[in-house]
């Protein structure tokens, strides 16, 4: 498939991740189905993107009229068959589990146009391994986006063991087609290029705190003030779901090695469910 040929979008997951995909998806003119598992969830999803449209908006970086035609472009569901009957690329944002993934790839596959593109947004999981449960793994490959995906640039484009070149391509095309620059992932590995990188930094900053050797303000400010990052890596665990990061954490752990082991902090986090912005409470307070 070309991305000329592309109008219709689904995202799968109405999450953090997922409705601002849609949002991204809608805001570039594409008509989107926005799906989760049940109403409430779909629901809060829409809310939260009608939010960040709104907020757009007040900054004058949308015009009322572009506003509201982007939300009109999207279409909130719980149907998953209603969902992906007749869309050309499928995002899945479920949740970071290979067991929940494969299960939804196994439904949609029932539903889903035979020339539909499959796109996971996973943030380490192996791509090959997903796509094994379908019956298009050429058609198959990870989009990765950064929390918040309407404010991050880069969208990662990952291959799998049977992802097609003219599926890298096609993706590639349809992120560019989103205002973003994607990266193409050649190798299919565990956290691909941003999270191998920025996840053992969340687990460091906590294995810090947990070994007594600073404080979480000191670590927050300390690579802030001197590593120049936007944010600190507390306040960037808090961003993205500390459960994300501990599930990339205990995916790496398991198939990279030791060197991966989740720091305690972390793990007790998320048993709290106090899991950043999210929940309302994670490193820090956000009520
Ligand atoms: N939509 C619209 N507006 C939003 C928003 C959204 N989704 N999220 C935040 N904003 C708004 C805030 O409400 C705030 O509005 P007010 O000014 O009215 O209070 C405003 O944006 C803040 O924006 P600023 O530009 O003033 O703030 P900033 O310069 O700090 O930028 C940021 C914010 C872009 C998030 C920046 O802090 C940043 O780049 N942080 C790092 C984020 C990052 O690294 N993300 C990747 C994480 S890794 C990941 O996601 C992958 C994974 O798989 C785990």
């Amino acid at each position: 498939m070309n991305v000329d040929e592309i109008d219709t979008i689904a995202v799968l997951g109405a999450g953090n991740m997922g409705h601002g995909i849609a949002e991204v998806a809608a805001l570039a003119g594409y008509e989107v189905r926005l799906r989760d598992i049940n109403e409430e969830l779909v629901e809060n999803g829409y809310d939260q993107l009608e939010w960040s449209v709104g907020k757009l908006e007040e900054k004058d970086q949308l015009t009322e009229e572009e506003a509201d035609a982007a939300l009109d472009r999207v279409t909130p569901l719980v149907d998953l068959e209603e969902t992906v009957s007749g869309t050309d690329v499928i995002i899945e944002v479920v949740p970071e589990k290979m067991e929940i993934k494969q299960d939804v790839y196994g439904e949609v596959e029932q539903y889903a146009p035979e020339d539909a593109l499959f796109a996971t947004n996973t943030s380490s999981l192996s791509i090959t391994d997903l796509a094994e449960v379908t019956e298009r793994p050429e058609r198959f490959c990870g989009m990765h986006f950064f929390n918040p995906p309407v404010r991050m640039q880069l969208v990662e484009v990952i291959s799998g063991e049977h992802t097609s070149d003219e599926t890298l391509d096609t993706v590639e095309a349809l992120a560019e087609e989103f205002g973003k620059s994607p990266v193409r992932v050649r190798k299919d590995s565990p956290g691909f290029i941003v999270n191998r990188v920025l996840v053992p930094l969340m687990n460091e900053a906590a294995w810090l705190v947990e070994d007594d050797v600073a404080t979480m303000d000191e670590v927050d400010s300390t690579t802030t003030f001197e590593l120049g990052l936007p944010m600190g890596s507390f306040e960037l665990a808090d961003q993205v779901g500390i459960d994300v990061g501990y599930h990339v954490l205990e995916y790496m752990h398991e198939t990279l090695g030791d060197a991966y082991e989740p720091c305690p902090l972390l793990e007790a986090k998320v048993e709290a469910e106090e899991l950043g912005k999210k929940t309302g409470k994670g490193f820090y307070d956000y009520e």
